[in-house]
């Protein structure tokens, strides 16, 4: 399972909003054949390991991140190939919650064949994240909040630099980690400061280029901003108050989104598509979607210099009252990303 996990990730950025799903076949042996979930629309994991474990599939057992679909849709179902090849025993971290897809388990079962459910599922949840929540809370994306901190907390100096507090293996890190998403937001001030682009520019091509969100509150943004400018290349969608700077960047081809709570403009975003949003910065918007009970996911990169007390704080507006109202989020990955640390941690 841990194999068929790490083959999932392989259709990050190109599979999406389908799930990313890996599988192995294996006998007695060993591994006999592997697949993942690819492109969207394309040949199913499971389906791609059968084809390649061929007669050696008989009597074996199936790996699978995900429930083996029972429908027909742009691939057909796969438990009827798997009924076809003789597998004697199916492995499944995660039961599929799309109703249309789901229920294969149930089905192979009563064909007779050995199913087991929940194996490494907290992982397969993990990487599942943004699917799995499109079916709990299809009323919001699923959100990520991404920052790049020193070791005391600063995302910025006291001139509100940011670049580059993190080094190089860091942005490798930031440019696949936006592929996986359909948007990538920030504040109205990092909007500001930081010019940035919010594009993906490192080896993993996302299948559809992530939108960008700016999340304007009161701030204006210039008509020579980045954003302003490439709107009409890569959408770029301003939620705030129904107002004339939405109105003025609408001529620039921004697409409004009037909001007036933050929680309704994640509504507004998620009625345009978007499921999954990874929100990178700055601090305040950080604070107040954690505050607000918003944020799914940290991910944090922390890197070894120390900014002091007139540097910006990595996380603004969120009050806990004392340390037994204090939520205990799970971590989900570390991992060291040259000279900087990389920690995802989930909302339990
Ligand atoms: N190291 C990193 O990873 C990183 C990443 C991003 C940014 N940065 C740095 O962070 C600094 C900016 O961060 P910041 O904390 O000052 O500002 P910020 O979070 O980028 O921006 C806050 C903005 O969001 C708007 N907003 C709208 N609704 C909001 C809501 N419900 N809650 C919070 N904000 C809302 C605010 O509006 P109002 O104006 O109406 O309050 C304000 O314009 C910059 O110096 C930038 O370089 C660092």
């Amino acid at each position: 399972m841990r194999r068929a996990l790490d083959l999932a990730y392989r259709g990050w950025g190109r599979v999406h909003p389908n799930p990313l799903v890996g599988a192995a076949v294996i006998d007695g042996e060993g591994i006999v054949s592997e697949g993942f979930h690819g492109e969207f629309g394309g040949p199913h994991a499971e389906a791609v390991a059968l084809a390649a474990a061929g007669e050696r599939a008989r009597g074996a057992t199936l790996v699978s991140t995900l429930e083996p679909c029972r429908h027909a849709a742009k691939q057909p179902p796969c438990v009827e190939r798997i009924l076809a090849t003789g597998i004697r025993r199916i492995v499944v971290a995660l039961p599929d919650p799309n109703p249309d897809a789901g229920g294969g388990i149930e089905l192979l079962r009563s064909a007779g064949v050995e199913v087991d459910v929940g194996l490494l599922a907290e992982r397969a949840a993990h990487q599942n994240a943004a699917y799995l929540q499109a079916f709990a809370r299809p009323f919001r994306p699923f959100v990520a909040v991404k920052l790049a901190t020193s070791l005391d907390f600063r995302i910025a100096d006291a001139a509100g630099h940011s670049r580059w507090i993190s080094g190089e293996g860091a942005r490798d890190f930031v440019h696949w980690h936006r592929a996986g998403f359909d948007a990538i937001g920030v504040g109205g001030k990092t909007a500001v400061l930081d010019d940035p682009s919010l594009t993906v520019r490192g080896d993993t091509e996302p299948r559809l280029p992530p939108r960008r969100v700016i999340v304007l509150g009161s701030r204006k943004l210039s008509r020579e901003a980045t954003l302003a400018r490439t709107a009409r290349q890569i959408p770029v969608l301003a939620v705030g108050l129904d107002g004339p700077e939405l109105a003025a960047l609408a001529e620039l081809g921004v697409e409004p989104v009037p909001a007036s709570t933050l929680a309704e403009g994640l509504t507004r975003l998620r009625e345009r598509g978007i499921r999954s949003l990874v929100v990178e910065g700055g601090g305040r918007l950080a604070g107040s979607l954690l505050a607000q009970g918003l944020a799914d996911r940290f991910v944090w990169i922390v890197s070894p210099l120390w900014i002091g007390d007139l540097g910006v704080p990595a996380v603004r507006g969120y009050e806990v009252p004392s340390l037994l109202q204090a939520e205990r989020w799970t971590l989900a990955d570390r991992k060291g990303l040259g000279q900087d640390t990389l920690l995802v941690f989930d909302r339990s």
